[in-house]
């Protein structure tokens, strides 16, 4: 297991994860994402035919994330408040089962648990800023198997 900061608890990886392997992951996430018979169709009639714009703003993102790059300059809860009216909140459970997978395709155990710690945190602030209402209390609900 990787060291964790003492201050925040969070995963050090000493080492950058290459940019390959970064592209890779993204293009195989998308894949899923997009055969997936719900996020399917949220993400394809958002994102139409500018495939080719999200996917290298992706990469981007994730190296920034991973890699601290500061490459990526956007603003992803903005993006995502825009998609309320399609998006609910089991959606979240499906995309991190989506994008497990993918890192357990790729990447040794203690990297997929450096990654899955990154965008677990991410998916639980955006929802809650998605769906956040102090009358009806939100969690990410476990995805049924
Ligand atoms: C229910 C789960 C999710 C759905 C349905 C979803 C859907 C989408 C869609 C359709 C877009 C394109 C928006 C546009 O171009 O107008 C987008 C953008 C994006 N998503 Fe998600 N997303 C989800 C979860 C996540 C998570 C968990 C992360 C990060 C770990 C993430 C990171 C991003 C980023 C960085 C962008 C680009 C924002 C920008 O334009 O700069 N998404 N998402």
């Amino acid at each position: 297991m990787y060291p964790r900061d003492p201050e925040t608890g969070r995963l050090i990886r000493p080492i950058r994860i290459p940019n390959d392997q970064i592209v890779t992951m993204v293009d195989r996430f998308y894949e899923k994402v997009r055969a997936h018979s719900e996020l399917g169709p949220i993400f394809n009639n958002t994102i139409g035919d500018k495939w080719d714009h999200h996917l290298p703003k992706m990469y981007s993102f994730w190296s920034s994330v991973l890699n601290s790059s500061g490459t990526y300059s956007g603003n992803p809860m903005a993006a995502h408040i825009t998609l309320k009216e399609k998006v609910v909140p089991p959606n979240f459970g499906q995309w991190l089962t989506l994008f497990k997978e993918t890192l357990d395709e790729l990447f040794v155990p203690e990297d997929v648990e450096f990654i899955y710690g990154k965008a677990s945190n991410i998916a639980q602030s955006l929802s809650l800023g998605m769906f956040y209402n102090p009358a009806s209390p939100h969690h990410i609900p476990p995805e049924a198997s």
